[in-house]
């Protein structure tokens, strides 16, 4: 049986696949699901080693379809916050921090985040990740700088913004992303590189501290062809 064919028998029966993956995840005592003011929905997936601590209220996490997750934590200190995890999705040794109240983070379809990450809101911003995105390890995303920058009149130059990447996205290893950051679709995105503006343009690599382009006219793909 193929994997087309075993994704339209999982869709086709998908209650009795939902029954038995939740008893499977259940099982497993590597998952530390606190359930308490958060919904957790968890379709046909993989899940071990996900430990959920939440002080809220009316939080949701949604992990859809043929998702594999493996020891990842989410810290939700707020209300109304909602994470939600698209179709085969892969996520090994992540966190997700959520603070504050009205946040979202949002994983489209096939993106794989495969090493050691970070993803943080705050002050109810959003981290929205295309479908076919590609991330390396040791990777640091935040919406806010967590602290004040005053001007003389005492007021807040800082405000917490936004972090979009685009759909086919490859991104190196060691990056951060910072308040604000938009990458365009099918773009990459240089080892240790600080992410710290919007690049407005699709089809580029991006590099260094902080980032600039440094190609264009370029695309990516998985295989070394
Ligand atoms: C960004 C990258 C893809 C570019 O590769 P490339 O197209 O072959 O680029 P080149 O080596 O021709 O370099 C082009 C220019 O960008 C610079 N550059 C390349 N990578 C850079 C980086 N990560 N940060 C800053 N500048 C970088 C080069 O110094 C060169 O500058 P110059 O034109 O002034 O000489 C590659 O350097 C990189 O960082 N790969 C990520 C690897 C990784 O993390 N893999 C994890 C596995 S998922």
């Amino acid at each position: 049986m193929n994997k087309q064919n075993i994704i339209q028998m999982v869709k086709k029966h998908h209650k009795i696949f939902n029954f038995l993956t939740n008893i499977y995840n259940c099982l497993s005592l590597k998952n530390r699901l606190n359930k308490k003011g958060v919904k957790v929905k968890i379709g046909v997936s993989k899940i071990s080693g996900l430990k959920i601590v939440n002080r809220g209220k009316n939080n949701k996490i949604i992990i859809n379809d043929f998702v594999r997750i493996k020891n990842t934590k989410i810290i939700i200190r707020g209300n109304n916050n909602t994470i939600n995890i698209s179709d085969f999705v892969v996520l090994y040794e992540g966190t997700f921090y959520m603070e504050d109240d009205n946040n979202e983070i949002f994983i489209g379809e096939h993106t794989s985040c495969l090493g050691k990450f970070e993803f943080a809101t705050i002050e109810g911003t959003k981290i929205l990740i295309g479908k076919n995105c590609l991330f390396s390890s040791l990777l640091h995303f935040r919406t806010g700088d967590s602290h004040s920058i005053l001007n003389l009149d005492g007021e807040r130059i800082n405000p917490s913004q936004d972090i979009v990447i685009e759909d086919h996205v490859w991104v190196g290893t060691k990056v951060t992303c910072l308040k604000g950051v938009l990458v365009k679709k099918n773009s990459i995105v240089g080892a240790t590189t600080t992410l710290c503006k919007i690049y407005d343009e699709e089809n580029v690599a991006i590099g260094g501290v902080p980032g600039k382009i440094i190609k264009r006219g370029v695309n990516w793909d998985s295989k070394r062809i």
